[in-house]
């Protein structure tokens, strides 16, 4: 790409990056990959993928349960990794970080063990711009437990509406699940101050960090959550492979959601025991070579620096929304003040997955659907819209190809 050398943040080398991630380096239909579908998957480093192969190679057996040295090996590595997602999300102990199959695991588990006290009648809030993973498990406990599921607006550009928020609050109100990034419109929720409303009305928030941990820094004792979940392979990590940081007194209280081995202290005939946290919750053989591979991605995005990745990808979202707010016959849906590298767009007249496959052949890859937020799509009047959403290694050069492939794409059907 020209402008490899192209960076917003000082210390940042975009072509440095992009050697790191082998992938970027093929071919779609002959033209150069531009790979600008990251919110639904980011593609690894080197890094992760050489740890996960060395660990298949040189370091595998189970974790926890041997006493031999492969074992005690991979339990050293498994929990490692935690202590990197410790760090990561600066989280108080690694007995705060649970393991889990990806965020949809880590909000089902919630869902499930907090929910467990739920009765009817009580209030969760969730917003207009989540994610189906953070409607469906709530969704359950309407259906299961008479729960009242409570909606909080936004606004046409995409923000929260923190006042018809504070008024959705009441004291029959359990939980607030909200989303830190949406990952359609980019915003940026002021997740910091909603907690403070949230706590001064000693309600308890989840937030889904599935976006945001991907483009900012998270800093969890900072934010004061009480839950905060992320997703592997969307930090350039393995799929398989997900975290939730709970605090201390929440894991606590909390009963397990599965049962099996690893989470027991004791299994008797008519009484059983449970492990403490972490394990109470990681029943079963755990994802050990993903969760390896997630430690090396959440080390890679450190040592770039969180800061800096931050830093080039608000470059590369002014950028793009400078260069399709140039084409009159698209239209881009969210303009929140605060927003990360996600671009969501309509053309005129043409069905979103038409524009997709289109400029497939000119080797862009976005994403066209409901990206799993159809709530959200009711809200903007729409049935889909094309995603284009950045990583720390794309470019200017990507944007200035997935404006042409779209007036390409335009012009062929105009
Ligand atoms: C905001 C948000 N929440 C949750 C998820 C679910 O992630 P996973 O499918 O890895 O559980 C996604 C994935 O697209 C997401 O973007």
């Amino acid at each position: 790409m020209a402008d490899v050398k192209n960076a917003a943040a000082e210390g940042f080398d975009v072509g440095k990056i992009r050697a790191d991630f082998p992938i970027l380096f093929r071919e779609i239909y002959g033209k150069p990959l531009v790979y600008l579908d990251n919110g639904a998957s980011a593609q690894k480093p080197r890094a992760v993928i050489e740890a996960m192969q060395y660990t298949l190679e040189h370091e595998y057996a189970n974790v926890h349960r041997g006493l031999h040295y492969l074992s005690n090996t991979a339990t050293a590595k498994f929990e490692e990794a935690r202590e990197i997602t410790r760090r990561f999300l600066n989280a108080p102990s690694v007995d705060d970080i649970i393991f889990t199959a990806n965020s949809t695991g880590a909000i089902n588990l919630v869902a499930s063990s907090f929910g467990a006290t739920l009765m009817e009648g009580d209030e969760i809030i969730v917003s207009h711009m989540e994610h189906h993973s953070n409607i469906v498990p709530w969704h359950f406990l309407r259906e299961r437990r008479g729960c009242v599921l409570k909606w909080a607006p936004i606004s046409d550009e995409g923000e929260l509406l923190l006042d018809e928020l504070a008024k959705l609050m009441s004291p029959r109100t359990k939980i607030l699940a909200l989303t830190h990034m949406s990952n359609v419109l980019g915003t940026v929720v002021p997740i910091k101050d909603v907690i403070r409303m949230a706590h001064e009305r000693g309600i308890p928030v989840f937030v889904d960090g599935s976006q945001a941990a991907v483009h900012m820094t998270v800093d969890v004792q900072d934010l004061d959550c009480d839950f905060y979940c992320f997703t592997g392979h969307k930090v350039y990590g393995p799929t398989g492979i997900g975290v939730l940081y709970a605090k201390r007194q929440h894991l606590a209280a909390m009963q397990p959601f599965m049962g099996g081995g690893e989470m027991i202290e004791h299994v008797g005939t008519d009484r059983i025991t449970y492990a403490s946290a972490p394990h109470k919750f990681e029943a079963g053989t755990p994802a050990i070579v993903e969760a390896i591979g997630l430690g090396a991605a959440l080390n890679y995005m450190m040592q770039v620096g969180r800061d800096r990745i931050a830093a080039h990808e608000a470059m590369l979202r002014d950028y793009a929304h400078a260069r399709l707010g140039e084409l009159n016959w698209l239209k881009i849906y969210g303009t929140a003040k605060d927003k990360g590298a996600i671009v969501s767009f309509n053309i005129d007249g043409l069905h979103p997955h038409d524009v997709s496959t289109i400029i497939d052949r000119s080797g862009v890859a976005v994403r066209a659907g409901h990206h799993c937020a159809q709530p959200l799509m009711e809200r903007l009047g729409v049935a889909a819209t094309c995603r284009a959403s950045f990583a720390m290694y794309n470019t200017k050069a990507e944007v200035d190809a997935l404006a042409a492939a779209l007036i390409k794409a335009h012009d062929f059907f105009a």
